[in-house]
């Protein structure tokens, strides 16, 4: 995304924040219109998210579930959409497994989509929510000089991807770190030939870079993706943020994770409570996010 466009998003999003914490009224610049709400994949935080997005902008929406729509009989995704739209919504959020599948659906259906997550490939609202939470806890978009690393199950992590992204493009220096089965060398490539200000850099160790980040991504294993191979069996001793291991960040760095956490595994309850912890914080930012979103792509 063009930085002008990302930094509007940002603009907007913090307009619309007193409206999703209940200091201002809902707005209406979406009454009137339909948005659904197509999840194959299982979600907590994104789909709610939308959801609230939506309402608060006087939207309403239609919520179509994996395991309790026709997509379970074996229907396309295409088709499913294409049915869906109709019956006459003004745009689709989509969750799915196949990669570029949004994308497919709007360029077939020529209606506005949202990726709200496409397998391993993308999560793009949440590389932008993670990165307007950090831009919002330095007061300062621009990021130039700020180290964040990103930790854990890189390899299938669509979050990590849309975070190196958006993180670089603001100017950050991104090191994915984990075992080399989770956090492939080939991600150092990701931003190549984007002309990015920003760097990412893939790293091995965890200990020995805590004390240099400013910002600490922890990512949720994806068990669920491996196939039961990939993940070390001593996970949590080398690589999970453990109260002890988050003692040796800066004291001003923060913690971050997109949820849902597997505590215990690669967070600590410690951490994940304690006062680094901005996790709730991009969860709200997240519906602020996702209402200057909904605007930029069905709000003209
Ligand atoms: N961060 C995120 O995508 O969470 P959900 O899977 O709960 O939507």
């Amino acid at each position: 995304m063009p930085l002008d466009r990302m930094l509007g998003l940002f603009e907007t999003a913090r307009a619309c924040m007193p409206v999703v914490t209940g200091d201002a009224a809902p707005r209406s610049d979406l009454a009137g219109k339909i948005i659904a709400n197509v999840f194959l994949e299982n979600s907590t935080r994104t789909r709610c998210s939308f959801t609230a997005a939506a309402h608060r902008l006087g939207a309403t929406t239609i919520d179509l579930l994996g395991g309790t729509s026709s997509a379970s009989k074996g229907e396309t995704l295409l088709d499913t959409c294409a049915n869906v739209a109709a019956m006459g919504v003004d745009g689709l959020v989509i969750r799915c497994s196949d990669t570029c599948g949004p994308a497919a659906v709007a360029g077939a259906l020529g209606l506005p989509v949202l990726n709200a997550g496409d397998g391993k490939h993308e999560h793009p609202t949440q590389g932008l929510l993670d990165a307007f939470t950090i831009t919002e806890h330095l007061g300062r978009t621009d990021l130039a000089g700020l180290r964040v690393g990103i930790c854990g199950d890189v390899a299938t992590s669509r979050v990590a991807r849309s975070n190196v992204f958006a993180l670089t493009r603001l100017g950050a220096d991104v090191t994915l770190m984990g075992p080399p089965t989770l956090a492939p060398d080939d991600m150092a490539t990701l931003i190549d030939g984007l002309d990015m200000p920003g760097t990412v850099r893939v790293v091995h160790e965890f200990d020995p870079h805590l004390e240099q980040l400013n910002v600490l991504m922890v990512l949720r294993i994806q068990f669920e993706r491996h196939g039961g191979g990939g993940v070390p069996d001593d996970y949590r001793l080398h690589w999970g943020l453990t109260a002890d291991r988050a003692e040796h960040l800066p004291e001003d760095a923060i913690v971050m994770h997109p949820g849902p956490v597997n505590r215990g595994t690669e967070l600590d309850d410690a951490v994940c409570d304690g006062p680094r912890s901005l996790i709730l914080q991009q969860v709200t930012g997240g519906v602020a996010v996702r209402m200057a979103s909904l605007l930029d792509c069905l709000g003209g």
